[in-house]
This record gives C-alpha cells, structure tokens and sequence, in this order.
C-alpha cells in the first residue's frame, strides 16, 4: 500500500515562501526563483553566520546577547541565498535557542537578518 506523501511535503516549502515574501524587500515584479533547503556543510561559514544574526540583533535592538553556537544551518537559493540558522546564545548568562534567517546577494555585497526570534518550548 502507497501513501501519497508528496503532496503534503511540499506545504512546509510553500509556507516559507510566503515567509520570505512578507519578511523581505523583494518587490512584487521580481521574479522570484526558490529553491529547496540545503544543509550547509561549511561550519566556519555557518559559525560566522550565527556570529553575524548574534551582533545584528544586538545593535539593532540594544539587546546583550552573546553568540554560542549555531546548531543547524540550511541555505535556500532566492535572489541570492537565504540561510536559515538554529542557533543558541547567552542571554544575561542564560542559554537560549534562536531561529535566524539571514538573506545574502553576494554581488550586491548585501546581507542583512531578515528575522531572529527566540525558540519557544
Ligand atoms: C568556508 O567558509 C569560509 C568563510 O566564509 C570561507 O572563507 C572558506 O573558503 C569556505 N571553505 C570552503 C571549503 O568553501
Ligand atoms: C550599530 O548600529 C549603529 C546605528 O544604529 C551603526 O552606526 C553601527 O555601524 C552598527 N554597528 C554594527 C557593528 O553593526
Ligand atoms: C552582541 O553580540 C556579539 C556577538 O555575540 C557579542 O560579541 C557582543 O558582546 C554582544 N553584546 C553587545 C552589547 O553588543
Ligand atoms: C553583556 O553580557 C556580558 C556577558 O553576559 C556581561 O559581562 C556584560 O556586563 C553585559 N553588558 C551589559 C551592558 O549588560
Ligand atoms: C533588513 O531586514 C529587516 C528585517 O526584516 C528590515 O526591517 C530592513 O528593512 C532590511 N534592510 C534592508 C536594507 O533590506
């Protein structure tokens, strides 16, 4: 017997491209090519990331966080790259788990954190 799962797999895909769209800049006439979420293998790459969401939300929210790790990174292709982090931080010496997105065009030399949230549970 065969479950028919592909249909109900693509709804997170769906889901995060509505994310993106509410979360960025893109304007409405872009043509937008997503691609699917990639593991990132490169850890100086994925560290350097957590590092930049950590001083970013910082500055912009005067917050005192401190970066510890980042846990799992993937990036998706859209208009550049668009990294999704689990990271975890110190906040007033009390470990916390954050869900990062960073959006990266590497031509444009443009990055910023489109979101940083705290992970609940
Ligand atoms: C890994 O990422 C770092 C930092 O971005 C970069 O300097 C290095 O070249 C990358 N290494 C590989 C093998 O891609
Ligand atoms: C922090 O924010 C200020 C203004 O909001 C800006 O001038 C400064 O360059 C920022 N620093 C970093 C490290 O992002
Ligand atoms: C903000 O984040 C960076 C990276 O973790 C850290 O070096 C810095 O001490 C933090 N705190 C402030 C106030 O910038
Ligand atoms: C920021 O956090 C670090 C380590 O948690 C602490 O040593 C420092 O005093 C804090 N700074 C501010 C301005 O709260
Ligand atoms: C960076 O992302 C933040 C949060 O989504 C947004 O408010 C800001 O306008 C963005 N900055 C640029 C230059 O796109």
């Amino acid at each position: 017997m065969e479950i028919p799962r592909r249909l109900p797999s693509q709804l997170p895909l769906i889901l995060y491209l509505f994310f993106i769209i509410l979360h960025t800049n893109v304007a409405t006439t872009d043509t937008i090519k997503v691609g699917d979420w990639k593991e990132i293998l490169n850890d100086t790459l994925v560290q350097d990331l957590g590092m930049y969401a950590v001083l970013r939300y910082n500055n912009s929210t005067g917050s005192n966080l401190s970066f510890y790790a980042v846990f799992e990174a993937q990036a998706q292709t859209v208009a550049g790259l668009n990294f999704r982090l689990a990271l975890q931080a110190l906040d007033a010496d009390f470990p916390r788990l954050y869900k990062a997105y960073v959006w990266e065009k590497p031509w444009e030399n443009f990055k910023n954190l489109t979101s940083f949230e705290p992970v609940l549970g």
